[in-house]
């Protein structure tokens, strides 16, 4: 959540700091702000209350000049979401200004403090208390900025990115990480710092990725420099940038969101290149053959995520007690985190999280290798916090995701869980190579398949029209399906507003079936699989109440077909592999019920594609 920026070079800083907000605006949009200091040595910070478009229009006459600066977009933790509380914060002299990603546990005590040594305070944020605490211990202790910032910090508990400007001093821009990421650009005379690398990408391929408790010195014409809040130097490891900029861009589609639907043909296959060979029926997952043992010997596999990627952990657990018949665990991991789990160092735990830095999956992370299992990561950005905590682990590889609501990389998590199932159970003999080789011929062919599902786009966002006036919808599925039914529930009221509840089917009959009239959307997932017979028993009771049903069906199924007001169909396939493409129409049925609805669809209200904070 929230997302930074820093220019320091011969350019003008402000039109590289606002493209860089606008990439990082999935991280937050409730407000903006950016600080520069001009050739006059003046520091001007500017913040508006809204979305980064909102700030360039409340600068349109102001100075916005200056090689100089950081930026920033918020979502809200202390302090409401409005100018004031924008960033970047002024200290009390105005002489530094701040930008902050994170959570200041102890701001309160801090700022006790301050207001004991005639600190006064203009926000209710945690964010300006550390930049008094840092303007203090320059003023009263003598030193630069950079030790400033280094102090101030030893004093912190919390989570963190910051980046400073000191008035001073208009060559330097000191960052430091805790929890939050930071990326460092290095150009030809010139730093770039950001959240993530998408604002760099079109400047330089070569970057530095600041670790944890490391705070990182840009100052212009000097050597980038490093250390920890414990003042030991650092070596910079300077990596190359495997992004693209047109990875960034809509590429002619009114939304990301819709965008991100449509590549998962390609993104699956990308996931799978090198990994599954059709041709010679093999599935090779580097990171699990390199760890063989610790998964033939674990007791229990526990899996931990939030949100979507919750979802297809529990994907995963159907795959892996089927395939490896290894008792399975899924967590919400900020339940996990503060529940005193029983962990044991045979347990195998396996972190999944799109964007590799949710605060609550990398606390259980890091608290299940305290009791010594082993960590195996799913994540989808490289090189972020989770995937470099874990001691092994697998990319999903589907490019930046930057909907908020996520898609493409669930799917992608989904295989990649499968892959793992299907190597698990392999090597310990609990699936028979026949079936083994079935299923993984069937993988290879889920990226065509879904590219058959997509053709039924427009249908779909017809259809969805007729569901807008909706304020509450149920979704049912079984066995590997519940989990679908559950995220296409998610991916309505994310992005929809609608409330929607994802329920195995079964237990509708204990409770959720009182919701039902005519009024009631019943999203019935039912493809051919072992519980078909039983899910079309629950549709004939929702069809008892008059519920309107729209069904997700195999190709050539005409009994469900009949019984329902709207169907989608989709390919035959292993029951394993159903919830990829049961998953894509629930996708564009959300995604059109909001874009009728006028909802904002990439950036719906309240949310952050990435949640640093617990
Ligand atoms: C946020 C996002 C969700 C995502 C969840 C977990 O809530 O809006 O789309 O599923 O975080 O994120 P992660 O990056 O760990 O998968």
């Amino acid at each position: 959540m929230c997302g930074i920026v820093g220019y320091i070079g011969r350019r003008e800083a402000y039109p590289i700091l606002i493209k860089g907000l606008h990439r990082l605006e999935y991280r937050g949009y409730d407000s903006a702000g950016v600080a520069l200091i001009n050739a006059d040595g003046k520091l001007n910070v500017y913040k508006a209350k809204g979305k980064v478009a909102d700030l360039e229009h409340a600068v349109e006459s102001k100075d916005v000049s200056g090689t100089i600066g950081i930026a920033h977009t918020r979502w809200a933790t202390h302090g409401e979401p409005n100018q004031v509380n924008a960033h970047p914060h002024y200290s009390e002299s105005e002489e530094l200004a701040i930008i902050h990603n994170g959570i200041i546990e102890n701001y309160a005590v801090l700022k006790e403090g301050l207001i004991q040594h005639g600190y006064t305070f203009k926000s209710a944020t945690d964010t300006e208390v550390l930049v008094q605490l840092i303007e203090y211990i320059k003023h009263t202790d003598k030193v630069d900025l950079q030790t400033a910032v280094q102090l101030a910090l030893n004093q912190v508990v919390g989570a963190y990115a910051i980046a400073v400007l000191d008035r001073s001093n208009p060559d330097i821009i000191v960052a430091a990480r805790k929890g939050s990421p930071l990326v460092v650009g290095i150009g030809d005379g010139e730093y770039f710092l950001a959240s993530d690398a998408t604002p760099i990408v079109e400047f330089t391929d070569k970057v530095v990725y600041v670790g944890e408790e490391e705070i990182v010195c840009l100052e212009r014409g000097k050597e980038l420099t490093l250390k920890t809040i414990g003042n030991v130097v650092k070596t910079p490891v300077v990596k190359k940038l495997e992004l693209t900029l047109s990875q960034l861009e809509k590429g002619g589609y009114p939304h990301f969101m819709l965008k991100e639907i449509f590549e998962q043909p390609t993104t699956l296959a990308t996931s799978m290149r090198g990994r599954v060979n059709v041709e010679q029926n093999n599935i090779t997952l580097a990171g699990f053959i390199d760890n063989k043992e610790k998964f033939l010997k674990a007791k229990r596999i526990i899996i931990t995520a939030c949100g979507t990627s919750w979802h297809a952990g529990l994907i995963g657990m159907y795959a892996i007690e089927e395939f490896a018949r290894i008792p399975v665990e899924v967590e919400y991991s900020s339940e996990f985190r503060y529940r005193k789990p029983v962990i044991d160092q045979d347990d195998v735990v396996i972190a999944i999280s799109q964007s590799g830095e949710t605060a609550d999956t990398l606390a259980a992370v890091e608290l299940a290798k305290s009791h010594g299992a082993f960590i195996f990561g799913i994540c989808n950005v490289v090189g972020a916090s989770i995937p470099r905590a874990a001691h092994s682990g697998c990319y999903t590889h589907v490019g930046p995701e930057i909907g908020v609501a996520s898609t493409k990389a669930f799917t992608a998590q989904v295989t990649v869980l499968t892959m793992l199932a299907l190597m698990i159970g392999r090597e310990r003999g609990t699936l028979s190579e026949e079936r083994y080789l079935q299923i993984v011929a069937e993988l290879g062919k889920i990226p065509d398949k879904i590219g058959e599902i997509l053709k039924q786009n427009d249908r779909i966002a017809e259809f969805a029209k007729t569901f807008t006036y909706a304020q509450n919808f149920i979704y049912l599925g079984r066995g590997y399906n519940y989990p679908v039914a559950m995220e296409g529930a998610l991916k309505l009221k994310e992005i929809s507003y609608i409330h929607a509840e994802g329920y195995p089917a079964a237990e509708m009959k204990h409770g959720p079936i009182a919701l039902i009239s005519q009024e009631m959307p019943v999203v019935v997932i039912a493809p051919q699989c072992g519980t078909y017979e039983k899910v079309v028993s629950n549709i004939q009771e929702i069809k008892a109440r008059k519920g309107r049903i729209i069904s997700v069906v195999t190709e050539g199924d005409e009994i469900v077909r009949h019984m329902s007001d709207y169907a989608i169909t989709i390919p035959q396939t292993e029951e394993c592999l159903a919830p990829l493409l049961a998953v894509v129409p629930l996708q564009l049925l959300a995604y059109h019920i909001a874009v009728v609805k006028g909802c904002d669809v990439d950036q719906p209200r309240n949310l952050a594609k990435s949640v640093t904070v617990e």
